[in-house]
């Protein structure tokens, strides 16, 4: 583990945390930056902050239940105030790859019902321009081939995620495609392109989706605003 990154993951987190408020929905993100920002959460829950949130996946649910931090069911709300999650890239736009973890999708839903999209990072997630990340690419398995000929037709180059022998399931089930376009200077032409593919569910560009991202660096923090 790098300790300097991981400081900056928490710097990060520490920061979008002041950013919440009694009574709001709060969308918990998944990942070990967003995972620092849940475990600081539930220290401000312990001390009087009442919030209800919502996990963009299982492990995050688990981990904000084993913290005591209220969770409620993303179709009993109609908007979530704010969201904190991270990110594996962001660029000037503030436009993101995201999934590494694998939890793209329910973070999509999740960043396309929230008002304030906070993404915290550490340094090594800014980019002048996406795509050395392999973009995350959600299918159902049955769609997988016809999804990775796509890619090709695309330009890309996928391979199937797995997880020792066997594929990588998310939490809903399915495949990830890790895929590379090589420099991603068009992120809302790609999204477009992909958002058409029939058996792909989502994938990890998230365009104009972000309201800030707070990146920790060395021992502060500085945030850009979309
Ligand atoms: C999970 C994600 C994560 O937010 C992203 O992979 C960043 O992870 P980390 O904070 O561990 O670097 O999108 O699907």
């Amino acid at each position: 583990m790098n300790t300097s990154i991981e400081f900056e993951k928490k710097l990060a987190a520490k920061e979008a945390v002041k950013l919440l408020s009694d009574g709001q929905t709060v969308g918990l993100g998944s990942g070990s930056t967003a995972g620092y920002a849940i475990r600081e959460i539930g220290k401000l829950v312990k001390n009087g902050l009442q919030i209800r949130a919502i996990p963009t996946s299982d492990h995050s649910r688990d981990l904000a239940a084993s913290l005591a931090i209220p969770l409620v069911d993303i179709n009993s709300v109609d908007t979530i105030d704010i969201t904190i999650d991270g990110a594996d890239e962001f660029d000037p736009s503030l436009d993101l790859i995201k999934g590494g973890g694998g939890a793209l999708l329910r973070e999509k839903i999740v960043a396309a019902m929230t008002t304030d999209l906070i993404i915290i990072v550490d340094s090594a997630k800014k980019v002048e321009v996406l795509g050395a990340f392999k973009l995350p690419i959600e299918v159902i398995p049955f769609a997988s081939s016809f999804v990775l000929r796509r890619i090709t037709n695309l330009n890309g180059e996928g391979t199937v995620r797995m997880a020792g022998a066997t594929e990588y399931l998310t939490d809903e089930g399915n495949y990830i495609i890790d895929a590379t376009f090589g420099p991603i200077r068009d992120p809302s032409s790609l999204a477009t392109e992909l958002n058409g593919i029939e058996g792909l569910v989502g994938h990890g560009l998230f365009v104009q989706m972000a309201r800030k991202v707070i990146m920790g660096v060395d021992s502060t923090t500085k945030t850009f605003e979309a």
